[in-house]
């Protein structure tokens, strides 16, 4: 299997061949391509996950980060923990990642990833191309299974998850507390 590389209609295309293209219209000439992230990506990587950290409960941090972090958390994310990022027009428009499923070294088999998607990119294919490639990836490094920990109700990560094979494995009930609100946590997994 190689990297993807192609228009966002052809990623909706190899989804599901009757589905419409939703969200914003795009001309077919953009290319998405989805390759390793880099030091200079920290800025809009940054940029896309605040917004969430800020506004959202699809992440469980609560502290924006610093450009500075993000640097770091990229040079942290190489070899078999890799960072990607969705580049559109020459800007990033999505990134993903797989982390260690936890520290303890029995887990070292399994990967936990992480799709973020620009708000004004969304509904076009950006997402199923970045988790299709962090499977490819986790399959090629040899992992036994990939673990997506998703917020409860969170249909449209929910969805994109079971449209790449991914399968609810359990729920853990009220663990996490943001914005006023109690947050179940849904873990799903894919077996490669
Ligand atoms: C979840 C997210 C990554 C999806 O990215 P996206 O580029 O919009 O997704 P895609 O266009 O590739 O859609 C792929 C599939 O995901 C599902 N999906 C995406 N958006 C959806 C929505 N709003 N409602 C329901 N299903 C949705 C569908 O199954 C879709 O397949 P289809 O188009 O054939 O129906 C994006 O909404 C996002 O970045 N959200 C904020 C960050 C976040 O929540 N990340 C996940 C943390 S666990």
């Amino acid at each position: 299997m190689r990297p993807f590389t192609g228009t966002r209609q052809d990623s909706a295309r190899a989804r599901d061949s009757t589905h419409p293209i939703r969200g914003p219209e795009y001309p077919a000439a953009v290319t998405i391509e989805i390759r390793l992230a880099e030091p200079d990506d920290a800025a809009a990587i940054r940029d896309i996950y605040n917004l969430e950290v800020e506004t959202t409960t699809v992440t469980f941090d609560l502290v924006p980060r610093t450009l500075d972090e993000q640097r770091r958390w990229i040079a942290g994310h190489s070899g078999g923990h890799p960072a990607v990022v969705a580049v559109a027009a020459g800007e990033v428009v999505g990134f993903g990642s797989l982390s260690p499923y936890k520290d303890r070294p029995a887990y070292f088999p399994t990967v936990e990833d992480s799709v973020y998607v620009r708000g004004d990119q969304r509904g076009a294919g950006v997402g199923a191309a970045l988790l299709a490639e962090l499977v490819r990836l986790a399959a090629g490094y040899g992992y036994h299974s990939v673990i997506a920990r998703i917020v409860g109700g969170h249909d449209a990560s929910i969805s994109l998850h079971r449209a790449c094979a991914f399968e609810i494995v359990g729920t853990e009930r009220e663990v996490g507390r943001k914005l006023g609100r109690w947050l179940d946590l849904v873990v799903m997994q894919r077996m490669l």
